[in-house]
């Protein structure tokens, strides 16, 4: 079982690597120029397959690297194994952690003293800055994936507690405008497929948000078929859903007419005690968003007499007169019943990972504490390479026009 594990873990490994050329193209230059050598970096990201090549990439820059996971159920096991044994790394991580295990491998992997953190979600920043801060003098700069853990370091710097700069790598436009829309509008539908093996079309679905994740799930589930309500607390983008050919309106209205919602707001009990009170007999709800209480799982449980796992990433919650299903414990079931975005979207953000590491590693000296901006130089070299990659030509400007377009004098 553990030789089958570790194959399956190797083919995936292998497949991501063979969809992602522009972190190929990183890796190969860093593989010659090391410029990670002898440098510790503490990572939290989903254990999967594409987040074992961007390990392996810095690992190959010279770096010594440990990782754990960015969730208790997002750990593919089969890459962490194939990560341990065929590439020698430093893992902490496994599919369906305790919460008390999830914070000994994030321990663990902070307890190599690192030089630079790459983080998912915040969490190793928040405890360097609480229960580990003996680590942060030799702490000089971190990486931050995704909106949630963006949110969380903008506070705290506005507090005036964040003591390294953090690199903003979700506000990259070649990480949020493809991860967050393309990457999280089908890795959602993979999660629900394999958790369910049940229809979108013909259905209600609630999409709770309307960011950039929220206008890819909506924009996916239009094209599978779902009549679309959207639910919104931001009257702009509330606008923009209705001018997306959207349904809009308040949860407590959605959740009536709803056979299937998916969270995916970065906020708290969105779905709560009266949302479950008044829902259909069915309802299968799921989360996309990076903490598990979007769904207000306390107050479904107070209300249900039995809950039964009913397929293998699905929870029956029984109210008496009603059935209501979670999918994935209520944690973001693109990752804890799907395998993640795909290696396409993938390869731009962990592009996006190891450039913005570099950068640090340059720049650092010169930075205060806060929370950067990656460099528009990162995104456009990505760009490039994403482009050439694709088989896909642009034009360029002509002298003339660049002159017209960066000057005022010239009118019609
Ligand atoms: N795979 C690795 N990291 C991921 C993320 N943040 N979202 C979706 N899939 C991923």
């Amino acid at each position: 079982m553990t030789d089958e594990l570790y194959e399956k873990g190797m083919l995936r490994l292998h497949w991501a690597e063979m969809h992602t050329p522009v972190l190929q193209q990183i890796r190969e230059r860093f593989r010659k120029e090391k410029p990670l050598k002898g440098l510790k970096v503490a990572m939290a990201l989903h254990t999967e397959a594409k987040t074992g090549i961007l390990a392996i990439t810095l690992a190959e820059a010279g770096a010594e690297i440990r990782l754990a996971s960015c969730n208790p159920l997002s750990t593919d096991d089969s890459v962490a194994l194939a990560l341990r044994k065929g590439y020698n790394l430093d893992v902490h991580a496994k599919k369906g952690e305790s919460q008390e295990e999830y914070y000994k491998n994030l321990n663990a992997v902070l307890d190599m003293g690192p030089d630079y953190i790459i983080d998912d979600g915040a969490d190793l920043i928040a405890m360097v800055h609480t229960t580990r801060r003996e680590l942060l003098p030799n702490i000089k700069g971190a990486n931050e994936e995704t909106t949630t853990g963006i949110v969380r370091l903008r506070a705290m710097a506005n507090d005036g507690k964040l003591e390294f700069p953090v690199m903003a790598v979700n506000d990259a436009k070649m990480k949020f405008l493809f991860d967050n829309r393309y990457g999280t509008g089908q890795s959602a539908f993979d999660g629900w497929m394999n958790a369910t093996n049940l229809m979108v079309s013909g259905k209600h679905l609630v999409v709770a948000g309307y960011g950039w994740c929220g206008k890819g799930v909506a924009m996916r589930a239009k094209g599978l078929g779902a009549s679309v309500i959207v639910t919104e607390v931001d009257p702009v983008r509330a606008i923009e859903a209705k001018m997306d050919g959207f349904e809009v309106m308040p949860m407590i209205d959605a959740v009536k007419i709803a056979d299937i919602i998916m969270t995916v707001t970065g906020c708290k009990d969105i779905i709560r005690k009266e949302h479950f009170q008044v829902m259909k007999d069915g309802c299968i709800m799921g989360n996309v968003g990076h903490f598990d209480n979007e769904i207000n799982k306390k107050d479904l449980s107070s209300l249900s007499k039995k809950v039964t796992r009913v397929r293998e990433f699905v929870d029956e919650y029984d109210l008496g007169d009603k059935r209501l299903f979670l999918i994935g414990e209520g944690r973001l079931m693109n990752l804890a019943a799907g395998q993640g975005h795909p290696a396409e979207i993938m390869d731009m953000s962990f592009a996006v990972q190891a450039l913005s590491l570099e950068y640090l590693v340059k720049n650092h000296k010169d930075m205060k504490n806060g929370v950067y901006t990656v460099p528009n130089s990162i995104d456009v070299t990505i760009a490039e390479h994403k482009l050439k990659a694709m088989g896909v030509r642009i034009d360029s400007l002509s002298d003339e026009q660049r002159s017209y377009i960066t000057g005022w004098q010239e009118g019609t």
